[in-house]
């Protein structure tokens, strides 16, 4: 420091000696009284000593590792994350919230001798082990919150014993079981936050001995059963929030009737029968409901008008089995931001002008349900996301054309024929556009006319009817899906430009010309290249690979030449598909060193010689499908060949297991992974998720001599898989 002082200018000179004076005085005053306690002191530095720091695996946390900058020789109530009691220099709060510890919490922890604690607060840390019963000393704890670290087993029962408490979070662990009874004992609780814990059993009828509570969270647990039919000794609650469990039945109305109940989030349950609001006679303050996927039947109950305060509603899934809903029963609800109604299986057909009243919607799914003819659609206040998905609309909704605050715009799967209009590429916010499975045909305006967009992050405009010319894009793309339309000739090279672009999914068109040889050094993350089903043709080169690829399929194309050696460097490749080409290559070996590889399919091309070579072991660690059929492999292959291959140990016959309903797309999402299967002489489309489960070894047609592996027999049968 007195180093740079002294090329300062004078000024700088008493500034920095002023810094240095009071700097030392502080630390001559800490020399001359500690506020710290011996004993606190000890036992802190004990448990900095019982973990090991370091930077842990999940990606992208901001941290902070606290510990390293405690000293032995400075005061501890100074010390980053502790405070203490100014008269007697009690430790009463430890927050080491994300500082990177590593290592169990020990049932003999000096955390535990830190008898003075109010606050415990551990979050973020990886702890993986077990809750010790121990935590139950620390009896004046008003805050515990240990979420997000890695703790299983058990939830002690002895935390039944810290009566002060009043915060509890134990968010997203690994624990087992359900909740220790003796919890009833926390009358003082008012926050517990249990989401994403594994817990699992009945609702913990305990809680509604805990009348303080105000907040209740256990989302995405395993939770199961009906949920207590009298919750009123909850009086205080204002959040009740249990998505993502398997609770049936129906909702208690006695939970609609707690006079604080602000938002309700009991989405993705099995809740069914009639929804009862209770005898609200006061106004309700309610502001967010959310039912989405449950197991709703039958009309929707217009006392939902009741909720006059709610901006968050969304009943999506609710089953009207085809009934006609009224829709004027929402107007009421005037405070309305988000309203989600999609997939509520009505007749009805819907004039959206109806929600003229609800000025502050800004969120508007309204996908399966009719519209009316789009030329009258109206929505009265600006919107940053509408979503009108299988709406059966046969027009571009002109109304859009003054919703200049929209964002995220899906009209895909309806009947929308023509042009996509020019203006639509002129709203300033626009980023996610979905226009897919339509019947457009191309673009009015100049081809560069959607770079006018530009901030454009999705867009997807697969299966329609759009041809020569391909559209010029803003280099803020992302994703582009535009398989399963027209387009030919060449893929224009300004593709190259797009210094953002992850996805691009161009299968199932007339491309030609060679596959663009930009992706190499593009300073760009590209992990998914889908260019299945089109004319490229020329080799598939180098410099097409980007080294972050994680699915590439190319199959069905005219490519020859050899298989880009640089695919060597894409470590996170998980899916490889160069079916139906003419490459022309000796077995690939060296793709056996891609920790990530999932799917490799070599089938119908011209590769040839042996596959198994000796004293070099096959390692494809993780390869659930192999698919090399077709081709003029040759030697000999030994029946041991694939018995290193662990995935791959349950194969099983798909020519059997095939559902239908996988034959073809399947509806999340146009641009997965996709092989073809052929099953007793016609070929069949897998696509999507549904590969997780199939485990396949597929050798035939080749001219390998030797007894083939018994699984590959098993699973082959007489025709391939
Ligand atoms: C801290 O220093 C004191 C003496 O200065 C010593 O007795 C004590 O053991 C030290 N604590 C730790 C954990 O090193
Ligand atoms: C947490 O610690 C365990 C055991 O020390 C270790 O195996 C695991 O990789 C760690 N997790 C993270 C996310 O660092
Ligand atoms: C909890 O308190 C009870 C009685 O107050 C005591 O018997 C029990 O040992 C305590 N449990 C723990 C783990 O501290
Ligand atoms: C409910 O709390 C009271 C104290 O307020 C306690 O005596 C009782 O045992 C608790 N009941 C349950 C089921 O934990
Ligand atoms: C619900 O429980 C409360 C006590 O928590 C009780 O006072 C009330 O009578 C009960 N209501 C019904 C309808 O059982
Ligand atoms: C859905 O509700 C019906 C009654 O309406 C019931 O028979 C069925 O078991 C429920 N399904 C689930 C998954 O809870
Ligand atoms: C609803 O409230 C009214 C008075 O506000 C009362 O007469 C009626 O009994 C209540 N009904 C129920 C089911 O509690
Ligand atoms: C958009 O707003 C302008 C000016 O407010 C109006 O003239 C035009 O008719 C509106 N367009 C549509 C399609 O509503
Ligand atoms: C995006 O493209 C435009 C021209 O098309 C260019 O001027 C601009 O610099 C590009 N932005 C980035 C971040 O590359
Ligand atoms: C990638 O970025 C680096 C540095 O930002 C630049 O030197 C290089 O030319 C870029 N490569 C390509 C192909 O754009
Ligand atoms: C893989 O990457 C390394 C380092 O970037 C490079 O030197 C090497 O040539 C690449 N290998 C291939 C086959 O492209
Ligand atoms: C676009 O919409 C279609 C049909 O609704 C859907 O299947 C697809 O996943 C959507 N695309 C994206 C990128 O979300």
């Amino acid at each position: 420091m007195l180093h740079s002082c002294n090329q300062g200018k004078m000024t700088i000179w008493s500034f920095c000696l002023i810094l240095f004076l009071s700097n030392s005085i502080l630390v001559l005053a800490s020399h001359v009284r500690h506020l710290c306690r011996a004993d606190q002191k000890n036992a802190l530095l004990e448990f900095k000593n019982e973990f090991y720091v370091q930077e842990l695996n999940s990606n992208g946390i901001v941290g902070d590792k606290k510990t390293e900058k405690w000293r032995n020789n400075t005061d501890c109530c100074t010390w980053d994350g502790i405070s203490c009691d100014p008269k007697t220099g009690k430790v009463v709060e430890l927050d080491l919230m994300n500082s990177f510890l590593n290592g169990p919490l020990r049932y003999d922890s000096s955390l535990f001798r830190l008898q003075h604690l109010h606050s415990l607060v551990l979050g973020s840390n990886n702890f993986s082990g077990t809750l010790p019963n121990s935590i139950g000393n620390l009896k004046y704890l008003r805050v515990l919150s240990l979420g997000d670290c890695h703790l299983f087993g058990k939830i002690p029962s002895s935390l039944g014993n810290l009566t002060y408490l009043t915060n509890l979070d134990l968010s997203v662990n690994d624990f087992t079981g359900e909740l220790p009874d003796s919890m009833g004992n926390l009358n003082k609780l008012t926050e517990l936050h249990l989401r994403s814990a594994k817990l699992s059993g009945k609702f913990p009828s305990v809680l509604l001995n805990m009348s303080e509570l105000t907040l209740i969270n256990l989302g995405s647990n395993q939770f199961e059963g009906m949920l207590p039919s009298n919750m009123s000794s909850l009086s205080k609650l204002v959040d009740f929030e249990v998505t993502g469990n398997s609770f049936s039945g129906s909702i208690p109305s006695s939970l609609f009737m707690l006079p604080s109940l602000a938002t309700l989030v009991l989405g993705r349950n099995n809740f069914n029968g009639p929804l009862d609001f209770g005898n609200m006679s006061s106004p309700s303050n309610l502001i967010v409901l959310s039912l989405l996927e449950n197991n709703f039947s039958g009309p929707i109950p217009e006392s939902i008008s009741k909720l006059v305060g709610l901006f968050y509603l969304d009943l999506s899934l609710w089953n009207t089995e085809r009934a006609m809903v009224d829709f004027n029963m929402f107007l009421q609800l005037e405070s309305l931001m988000f309203l989600d109604l999609s997939y509520i299986n009505t007749r009805s057909t819907l004039d959206t002008s109806i929600f003229s009243p609800l000025l502050s919607l800004g969120y508007l799914d309204l996908s399966g349900i009719n519209l009316k003819t789009s030329s009258t659609l109206s929505l009265p206040s600006p919107m940053g996301t509408l979503i009108l998905a299988s709406c059966n609309i046969a027009e571009f909704p002109k109304f859009l054309e003054n919703q200049t605050t929209l964002y995220y715009l899906d009209i895909s799967a309806n009947r929308i024929e023509g042009q996509v209009p020019e203006w639509l590429w002129s709203l300033p916010d626009l980023k996610y556009v979905n226009i897919s499975q339509n019947s457009f045909s191309g673009f009015e305006g100049p081809v560069d006319v959607i770079q006018r967009c530009g901030e454009l992050i999705m867009l997807d405009i697969s299966s329609n009817a759009f041809h020569h010319p391909f559209p010029l894009l803003p280099n803020s793309t992302t994703i582009f899906l535009g398989s399963d339309n027209r387009f030919s000739g060449e893929v224009p090279r300004t593709i190259c430009k797009l210094v953002s672009l992850d996805t691009l999914v161009l299968s199932n068109n007339n491309f030609n010309g060679s596959i663009p040889r930009c992706f190499e050094n593009f300073n760009t993350t590209l992990s998914v290249l889908h260019l299945r089903n089109n004319n490229f043709s020329g080799t598939f080169s180098e410099e097409s690979v980007s080294e972050h690829l994680r699915s590439v399929d190319v199959g069905r194309n005219r490519l020859s030449g050899e298989l880009p050696k640089s695919l060597i460097n894409c470590t996170r490749l998980e899916f490889l598909n160069v079916e139906d080409n003419i490459i022309s290559d000796r077995f690939p070996l060296w793709l056996r060193s891609l920790p990530s590889l999932q799917i490799l399919v070599l089938r119908s091309n011209d590769f040839h010689g042996p596959i198994s070579f000796p004293g070099e072991s096959s390692s494809f660690n993780k390869l659930r499908i192999f698919d090399i059929s077709e081709n003029r492999f040759s030697g000999v292959l030994p029946s041991h060949y694939f018995a290193g291959w662990s995935a791959m140990s349950s194969v099983i016959d798909i020519v059997d297991v095939i559902p239908s309903r996988y034959a073809g797309r399947d509806d999340s999402g146009n641009y997965q992974n996709s092989v073809t299967m052929t099953a007793k002489g016609s070929k069949i489309e897998l696509v999507g998720s549904v590969f997780a489960i199939y485990k396949t070894i597929d050798v035939s047609g080749n001219k390998f001599k030797g007894d083939y592996p018994e699984k590959s027999h098993q699973s082959s049968g007489s025709s391939r898989f």
